[in-house]
């Protein structure tokens, strides 16, 4: 472990740890090996020593080659950003159109970000994509079903498998995975049960993997804030399932980013930890939709939708999901799986958090919600000053 510090010109952790070999076992069975034509693209016994070049930035290289699983989410584009910044190479995995990537690709030089097609249910294409890195993100992850992949697959079978194949690779120096705030196997929700059995799995895989548990997280793309204020544009009100107290640490994309890459980048102590990252207020669900509203310079209306009612409208798409022949819609404000999930899901006090990172996460209040100006109805320089809230009186 010492010999990875150094590789990537890090200080040097204080206990003396084992070697990457002992880590990792190489195995001799290697990726390919019963094609011989693919064995000069697949790695077989790691990926050798780090290259460094360059003062740091974004033309530099600083010896890391990532793959990041689930880059082409929305928290997969700040991590891109803060890992081409520091002259990463970034190998992307993708499975669906080549437009999925295509901003990924402006944040890195020439040839910095490779976007590669795979298949997530195909192993020997997962070892391809990893073949040449020497760490791996898994972003992977989603909130609600499909017909083809069901919440178990997405979030634990997936992580289990790639945490299982970068420990047979035998050069993965870091793996990070994704989970959630509030995951745990007794959680009354399937996607947070699946996160917490990938979080076992990968730590069983690989014990020095680190875990990163963000809360909801809010920026440009989200899917609460864009959600709520949509809908509150196109319906007039929002609704508020049960009474809207439940409470909620939001946390802003840039800083989980921003977090992942400290982990990654320190001497070794974030190895084997698990890290709860909420921002620093504590919100109901009501106060943060209050800010929504303030901020798209409206004035607030609320339906309150009792929790049993709430779930009879989220019920049909689930039940039906897998019995007709067609997709149905993604579910928007009643997601049947997080109704369930309706209790209040803050940072524990005993877990390590941002500032064990390093990191100051920023309040959300201000520029992390400046993106919602653009569902001012009168463009964004409509209403007076931000955080100003607009009363009826004042409409055009
Ligand atoms: N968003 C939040 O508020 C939040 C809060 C806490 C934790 N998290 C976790 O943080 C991680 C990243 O979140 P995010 O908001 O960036 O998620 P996202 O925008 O939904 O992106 C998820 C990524 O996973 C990929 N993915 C989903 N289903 C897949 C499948 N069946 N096979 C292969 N790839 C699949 C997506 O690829 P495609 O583009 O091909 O669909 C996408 O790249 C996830 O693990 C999520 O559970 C998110």
């Amino acid at each position: 472990m010492q010999a990875i510090s150094r590789r990537l010109g890090q200080k040097q952790p204080t206990a003396p740890l084992c070697s990457l070999k002992s880590i990792y076992p190489i195995s001799d069975h290697y990726y390919g090996a019963d094609h011989r034509r693919q064995d000069s693209t697949l790695a077989t016994k790691g990926v050798g020593h780090l290259v460094r070049k360059g003062t740091g930035g974004r033309s530099s290289v600083s010896g890391i080659i990532a793959t990041v699983f689930g880059a082409t989410g929305f928290l997969g584009r700040y991590v891109v950003q803060h890992l081409a910044k520091m002259g990463t190479q970034v190998l992307v995995p993708f499975r669906g159109s080549e437009d999925s990537h295509r901003h990924l690709k402006l944040m890195g030089d020439l040839g910095q970000i490779v976007p590669m097609k795979f298949d997530p249910r195909d192993e020997d294409s997962i070892k391809a994509v990893m073949a040449k890195a020497n760490v791996v993100i898994n972003l992977i992850g989603r909130e609600y079903e499909t017909r083809n992949y069901s919440f178990e697959e997405v979030n634990h079978h997936m992580a289990e498998k790639l945490a299982m194949i970068s420990r047979e690779h035998g050069g993965i120096m870091r793996f990070i995975q994704v989970s959630c705030l509030g995951a745990s196997t007794s959680s009354p929700s399937r996607f947070l049960r699946a996160k917490a059995a990938a979080e076992e799995a990968v730590l069983r895989e690989i014990p020095e993997a680190t875990i990163v548990k963000p809360a909801v997280m809010i920026g440009t793309e989200d899917r609460i804030m864009n959600k709520w204020a949509h809908f509150a544009k196109n319906y007039s009100f929002l609704p508020l399932i049960g009474d809207g107290s439940t409470k909620i640490q939001p946390v802003y994309v840039v800083d989980v980013a921003a977090a992942i890459l400290a982990a990654l980048k320190d001497d070794g102590t974030s190895m084997g930890k698990i890290y709860e990252l909420g921002g620093p207020e504590i919100f109901t669900i009501h106060e943060l939709a209050e800010l929504m509203y303030e901020t798209i310079r409206e004035w607030p209306h609320y339906v309150k939708v009792p929790v049993p009612i709430a779930k009879a409208i989220a019920t049909p798409r689930e039940v039906l999901l897998k019995k007709v022949p067609f997709p149905l819609p993604t579910p928007n404000i009643f997601n049947l799986d997080e109704i369930n999930a309706l209790t209040d899901t803050v940072v524990s006090e005993n877990a390590l958090k941002f500032h064990d990172l390093g990191i100051v996460p920023h309040k959300l209040k201000g520029y992390p919600v400046e993106f919602l100006a653009q569902y001012r109805k009168g463009g964004p320089q409509f209403g007076s000053t931000i955080s100003e809230r607009v009363s009826p009186d004042s409409y055009p």
